[in-house]
Order: structure tokens, then C-alpha cells, then sequence
């Protein structure tokens, strides 16, 4: 696969999760739980979207012959273990959906920054 079908993937996962998450953060500031089946749907997609961002985010490291882990690479690792673990945050402290709503989208900026300049 090209590194531009890659780069698209990563478009589509950050994409997908970001919807995910919205949905739980959209739950949790109106007071509500998810459905079951919204949760199954909700909760799948977060999975999917993390897996295809980490493949596809492998895929352009290859094709882009960045050599090893750079810290920018790391700190990109870390923003995406991050966003695994929102889904128990938002379980376990529903009222952190406000500040989060602002947060998760300054995450994604700030990985694309890490990209983009690569800085360190
Ligand atoms: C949820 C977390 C992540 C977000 C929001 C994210 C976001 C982005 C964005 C927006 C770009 C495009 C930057 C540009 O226009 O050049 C990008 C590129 C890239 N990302 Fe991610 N990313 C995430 C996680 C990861 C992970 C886990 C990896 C490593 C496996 C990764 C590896 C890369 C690579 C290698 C590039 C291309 C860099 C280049 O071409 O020089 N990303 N990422």
C-alpha cells in the first residue's frame, strides 16, 4: 500500500474515533448511559478506529523511512494510548465529559502537530 492510502487510513481512524468518543462525551454531558446496543456500536468503533490508526500509522513510519522512534513518534504513541483508555474515563467519571470535550479535539491537533514538525 502507498504511504498515501496509509495517510488516508489515518485520516479515516482519527475520523472514526473521534466519533466515538463524541457519542460517549454527548452521553455523559446529558446525563445519560448508552443504550446497549449504542454502547456495542460506540465502543467497536473506538476499537476499530484505534487499530487502523496504529496500523496505518506503522504503515507511513515504513514508507516514509523514519528511521527507529523518534520522541515525536513516542509522545504520538502515547496521545493514542490515551484515547484507548477515554472509554473507562467516561464510565467510571462522566462528569469529566466537559472538559474533555475540549481536550480530545487539542489531542488530535497536537499528534498532527508532532507529525507535521516533528520537533524533537
Ligand atoms: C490518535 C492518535 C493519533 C492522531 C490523532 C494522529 C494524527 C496524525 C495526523 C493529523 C497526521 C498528518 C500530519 C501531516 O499532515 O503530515 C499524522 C501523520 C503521521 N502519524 Fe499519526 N496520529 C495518531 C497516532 C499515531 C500513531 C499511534 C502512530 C505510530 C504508529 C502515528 C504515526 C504517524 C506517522 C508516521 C505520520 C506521518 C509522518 C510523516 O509523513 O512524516 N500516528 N498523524
Amino acid at each position: 500500500m502507498s504511504y498515501e492510502i496509509y495517510k488516508t487510513l489515518h485520516f479515516l481512524g482519527i475520523a472514526m474515533l473521534m466519533l466515538s468518543l463524541g457519542g460517549f462525551a454527548g452521553l455523559a454531558l446529558s446525563g445519560q448511559g448508552p443504550t446497549e446496543s449504542s454502547r456495542k456500536l460506540m465502543l467497536s468503533t473506538h476499537g476499530t478506529s484505534l487499530i487502523i490508526i496504529l496500523v496505518a500509522g506503522f504503515g507511513m513510519h515504513a514508507k516514509a523511512g523514519i528511521g527507529g522512534f523518534p520522541l515525536w513518534l513516542i509522545l504520538k504513541l502515547l496521545v493514542w494510548v490515551v484515547f484507548g483508555g477515554l472509554t473507562v474515563l467516561f464510565r467510571k467519571r462522566p462528569e469529566s465529559a466537559k472538559a474533555l470535550w475540549w481536550i480530545m479535539p487539542v489531542l488530535v491537533a497536537f499528534a498532527g502537530w508532532l507529525a507535521l514538525a516533528k520537533p524533537f
